[in-house]
């Protein structure tokens, strides 16, 4: 197990971090209600009213708070009775909570390659997997390799813009497949006018750290089916028959969010659309500044999204740009820069060595050139350029 700095410690003077919560409106109020009142566990009125505003800006009648999105995407499936003998298709580039989640439920992963220009899901490779690789069976579609059921597709938006939506709907209705979307990344982000998590019949969100608007560690599921919304409810909140005489008739999960931690993500959902505009004017920055330089590729925005650009990213060309994103990470950090690569691509952890992938190797093309910058909602202007700054003097040539 590698090591970074040791949780706790400060980053010193100068360090620009990669991206980290931004914490500057009624967190401090709304915790103090909770803590003054007594309401600290996971009932509570700012349980209630996170999921109302959550549901309100996604545009979904329902919301149900989670422990994280992890466990929000857990329940997602067990909702949809997924389970051992099952495959869930879902992204090869990610990180790993959802292949995770998939293996909870006893079922399998298989992973789709991304398009290289949009890191997203590829559409294509799904179809291809879904069309030639299974057959109808008597309880579903059955992958004809493996014998087993494919029962979900799981799509990651990942580094905060969409996957193409409209196609993976559209393959999912033709194969009579249920969507649920990993929009842990991409929360607030369009695709087509409507938010991320609104297309599927579900969709998962993650208030952890490092995202958007955080909750310290937070999830949440949303839907437009009644049903689902109160069975995810109840599975979350220990399976409670009667809750007075202690009736359970069906496992249940710890997985509610506490009242504390909603306070916080109450605060932080009245800051959501300062911070998404924040976020973007960074990535116009760095895609103004950064795009002039030869073999540096910023990530773009497909036509009609308006993506929140949670994680800066960028590919870097080692013949164009001089070195490679390996060398480039070195030098930012000597120069007290934060940078992360891409995830593994899944297909190629030893946590998964046997769950199918379809693909060509964009993943791994893409894990191997590709950058995440500070990106911060609170990076200054200075940081920034002194990251644009950093990254200029090591490019070989200016375009
Ligand atoms: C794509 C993706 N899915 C799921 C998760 C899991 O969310 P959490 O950390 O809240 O469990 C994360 C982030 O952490 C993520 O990036």
């Amino acid at each position: 197990m590698k090591k970074t700095r040791e949780p706790g410690t400060p980053p010193g003077e100068g360090f620009i971090p990669l991206c980290v919560p931004c914490v500057e409106g009624n967190e401090w109020k709304y915790v103090k209600v909770c803590l003054d009142t007594n309401w600290v566990s996971s009932a509570g009125p700012f349980v209630n009213r996170f999921e109302k505003m959550v549901s309100e800006y996604v545009g979904t009648k329902y919301a149900v708070a989670a422990v994280n999105g992890t466990a929000a995407i857990h329940l997602s499936l067990m909702l949809l009775g997924v389970g051992p003998g099952d495959e869930v298709v879902t992204s090869d580039m990610t990180f790993v909570a959802p292949a995770n989640a998939i293996k909870y439920t006893g079922a399998e992963p298989v992973f789709i390659d991304p398009d290289y220009d949009t890191f997203q899901m590829n559409p294509g490779r799904l179809y291809d997997f879904l069309d030639k690789k299974c057959r109808k069976g008597k309880l579903g579609l059955v992958n004809r390799d493996s014998g087993r059921i494919v029962k979900a597709i799981l799509p990651v938006h990942i580094l905060g813009h969409c996957c193409d939506m409209e196609a993976i709907n559209a393959i999912a209705e033709k194969f009579s497949l249920p969507v649920v979307e990993d929009a842990t990344e991409a929360f607030g982000s369009k695709y087509a006018g409507k938010l991320a998590g609104a297309f599927g019949k579900m969709g998962i969100f993650s208030f952890n750290g490092n995202k958007i608007i955080t909750t310290g560690g937070g999830g949440m599921l949303v839907t437009d089916d009644r049903k689902l919304a109160e069975k995810a409810k109840y599975l979350t909140t220990q399976a409670k028959d009667d809750s007075i005489e202690f009736i359970h008739n069906e496992v249940g999960y710890n997985y509610r969010l506490s009242n504390v931690l909603s306070a916080i993500g109450c605060a932080q959902m009245e800051k959501l659309d300062d911070y998404i505009v924040r976020k973007r004017k960074i990535a116009s920055t760095y895609n103004k500044r950064l795009g002039t330089i030869e073999g540096v590729v910023p990530m773009s925005e497909p036509e009609g999204n308006e993506s929140t650009f949670w994680l800066y990213t960028v590919k870097i060309d080692k013949k164009k740009f001089g070195m490679d994103r390996k060398e480039l990470m070195k030098k930012l950090a000597g120069e007290r820069i934060d940078s992360r690569p891409l995830w593994q691509p899944m297909h190629l952890l030893k946590a998964f060595e046997s769950s199918p992938y379809v693909g060509e190797g964009v993943s791994t093309l893409l894990k191997k050139l590709c950058i995440s910058l500070p990106c911060s909602t609170g990076l200054k202007r200075d940081e920034q350029a002194r990251v644009i700054r950093a990254i200029s003097a090591h490019a070989g040539k200016k375009r």
